[in-house]
């Protein structure tokens, strides 16, 4: 009998979580949206989905056994508490909270429940990830003392003036979106070190005046010139962790970068060894030296875009740990290392200098 998913938020990335859930073998049973076209929209194409846009009623259906939560981040706590006391496995966006606090009310609820809770770090499950990670593991590069990631769009303010930049909605800006993605992968590859000072510097330099925004196609709709945008466009910062690693992370959501110059992933720096991938190129380089001279290898991947392979691994490892009750290693306590970072980076960015974090 396949796993019964039903969706809370019919958005933009609920339709690939749906088609990807579907595709690994899950059953999309429920879509619930406060919009009703929306939930409507998507369950039409899921013979038997339910629609609703009442969370309630989708919690308290019984052939629903899991949950996706695809909706905007402020919500994503305290809809995953309900989940998860309404007897349901989770599956929920990044990130998971929209600061610590929030985050350690999630890890507290996770504690006191026997399903699971897995976070949507969907870049770890990239080809080119899993295989730097155990290049890592391996100490093939050897100690890592230096990590850059790169997340950079140059014209890509998602729902410009609606939830994505509107910070009582979103919790931040590029931050919240990418940021946690390249936060989370740094951890999760060389092997969570615990962070020590952080120092960031958040920019909003495109987003305002709304009107006069250079919109090229882009997630979550075109600007609403009559919205909100009170969070970072971009953001730079440099952290720092026991035992010497530093991590440069570089993201944005709207930069006059020439196209090419800089490429999305991580550069992973280890005393015997160096390793870049590109997210998007399903590809990944090494550098070693061997008897005195310094050598490259490149590894490719298999034809499957890097993107899609990624969710199609994160949702197979939900499905693992769904039927075999295994804890997932995205966990609560991954999400809230990333979210204690968030809080810290934002603070660092406030107060203009370095921070001791936590
Ligand atoms: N993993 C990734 O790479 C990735 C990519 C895109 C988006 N996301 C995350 O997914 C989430 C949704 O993003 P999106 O782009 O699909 O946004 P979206 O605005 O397209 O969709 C959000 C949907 O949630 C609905 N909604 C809002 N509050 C609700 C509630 N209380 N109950 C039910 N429905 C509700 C809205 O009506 C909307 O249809 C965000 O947290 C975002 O960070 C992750």
């Amino acid at each position: 009998m396949p796993v019964k998913l039903g969706l809370i938020g019919a958005g933009g990335i609920a339709n690939f979580h749906a088609e990807i859930a579907s595709k690994v073998g899950l059953k999309i049973v429920a879509v619930c949206d406060i919009d009703e076209k929306r939930a409507n929209s998507l369950v039409d194409t899921y013979q038997g989905a339910i629609a609703t846009t009442n969370v309630d009623e989708l919690l308290a259906n019984s052939n629903v056994q899991a949950v996706a939560i695809t909706t905007p981040n402020a919500t994503h706590k305290p809809l995953a508490i309900a989940a998860l006391e309404a007897g349901k496995d989770v599956l929920v966006e990044k990130p998971m909270a929209i600061n610590s606090a929030e985050a350690d009310e999630l890890v507290e609820a996770a504690k006191n429940s026997k399903q699971i809770l897995q976070i949507g770090f969907v870049c770890r499950y990239a080809p080119a990830s899993i295989a730097a990670k155990k290049y890592v593991d391996s100490g093939m590069l050897g100690k890592i003392y230096h990590v850059k990631a790169n997340l950079n769009r140059r014209r890509g303010i998602p729902g410009l003036g609606r939830w994505f930049t509107n910070k009582s909605q979103s919790g931040g800006g590029v931050l919240m979106d990418l940021g946690v993605h390249l936060l989370d992968l740094a951890l999760h590859i060389t092997g969570h070190p615990k962070p020590e000072r952080v120092s960031a510097s958040c920019t909003s330099t495109f987003g305002s005046p709304i009107s006069s925004y250079c919109y090229n196609e882009m997630w979550a709709g075109p600007p609403n010139a009559k919205g909100v945008f009170d969070v970072e466009d971009a953001v730079t910062a440099l952290l720092r962790f026991h035992g010497g690693m530093t991590l440069e992370l570089n993201t944005s959501w709207a930069a006059e970068i020439p196209s090419g110059v800089i490429k999305d992933g991580l550069l992973l720096l280890g005393d015997k060894g160096g390793c870049f991938f590109d997210l998007w190129a399903n590809e990944l380089t090494l550098a070693h030296e061997i008897q005195g001279q310094l050598v490259e290898t490149k590894q490719q991947f298999p034809s499957d875009d890097a993107w899609e392979a990624s969710w199609k691994r994160q949702y197979e490892v939900f499905l693992d740990n769904i039927t075999k009750r295994k804890a997932p290693t995205a966990s609560v306590e991954d999400g809230r290392a990333v979210q204690l970072l968030l809080d810290a980076l934002y603070a660092s960015s406030e107060q203009g200098c370095e921070i001791a974090v936590g």
